[in-house]
C-alpha cells in the first residue's frame, strides 16, 4: 500500500478531505505521516485527532535548506512514497525536490498559471475573472509552477464575496485533489514537458 506525506501549516480542510477518503476505502492508500512547520496549524491538531503519525518542526529562523532537510528525513523515516502539499506556505527547496522526484503534488486555489502565491480568490475576484478554479500539480522549486494534473473550472458571480467564492473553490479542491492522487497511485500517466496525460 502506498503511502502518503501531508504537509500543511493551517486549517487543514484539504487534508481532512483526504483522510476521509483514505479511511472510507475510496482512496487506496495510507496517510504515512502529517507534517506541518507550524506548532499550532488545527490540521496537525486534526491528524493527532486520527490517530494519525505526525509531526512537526517549526520553521522560524530556520535556513531553508536544512529544514528542508529535516522534513525529508522524516517523510523517509516514515515510508511515504507522495508528498502532498495541503496549504504548506513554503517553497521547497531544489534539494528537497530532487529527493521526491514527480512524487510531490500540490494544490492551489486559481487556474494556473493565473494568480499564483498567495490570497489566489482575492487576486481572481479583485482582477475581475469571470471564471476561477482551482490546479493540482507537481510541485518544482519554483512558486505555484510545474505540470498540471487536474484543473476545476469554478464562475465567479457578480453577488460573490471573498468568502462565497472561496468556499465554492474549496468544495472542488476538495474534490480533485483525490482524484489526482487516486490518478497518481494507479501510475498510468505519462509527463511531456508540461503535460501529463494519460496512457
Ligand atoms: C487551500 O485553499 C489551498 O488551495 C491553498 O491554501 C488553502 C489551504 O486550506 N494553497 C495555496 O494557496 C498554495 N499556494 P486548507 O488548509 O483548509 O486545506
Amino acid at each position: 500500500m502506498k503511502r502518503l506525506g501531508i504537509l500543511l501549516s493551517g486549517r487543514g480542510s484539504n487534508f481532512e478531505a483526504i483522510a476521509r477518503n483514505v479511511l472510507a476505502g475510496r482512496l487506496h492508500c495510507e496517510i504515512g505521516f502529517v507534517f506541518s512547520n507550524k506548532p499550532e496549524a488545527p490540521g496537525l491538531a486534526r491528524a493527532r485527532e486520527l490517530g494519525l503519525p505526525s509531526g512537526c518542526i517549526p520553521s522560524a529562523g530556520l535556513e531553508r535548506e536544512s529544514f528542508d532537510s529535516q522534513v525529508a528525513d522524516l517523510l523517509h523515516q516514515n515510508g511515504v512514497d507522495l508528498v502532498c502539499l495541503a496549504g504548506y506556505m513554503r517553497l521547497l527547496s531544489g534539494k528537497f525536490v530532487s529527493q521526491f522526484p514527480q512524487r510531490i503534488l500540490n494544490i492551489h486555489p486559481s487556474l494556473l498559471p493565473a494568480f499564483p502565491g498567495l490570497d489566489a480568490q482575492y487576486q481572481a475576484l479583485t482582477h475581475g475573472v469571470k471564471v476561477t478554479g482551482c490546479s493540482v500539480h507537481l510541485v518544482d522549486e519554483n512558486l505555484d509552477s510545474g505540470p498540471i494534473l487536474m484543473q476545476a473550472a469554478v464562475a465567479v458571480l457578480d453577488t460573490d464575496s471573498l468568502e462565497t467564492l472561496s468556499e465554492r473553490i474549496l468544495k472542488e479542491e476538495h474534490r480533485i485533489y483525490s482524484e489526482a492522487i487516486a490518478w497518481m497511485l494507479e501510475g498510468n500517466y505519462r509527463i511531456q514537458g508540461r503535460r501529463v496525460v494519460k496512457t
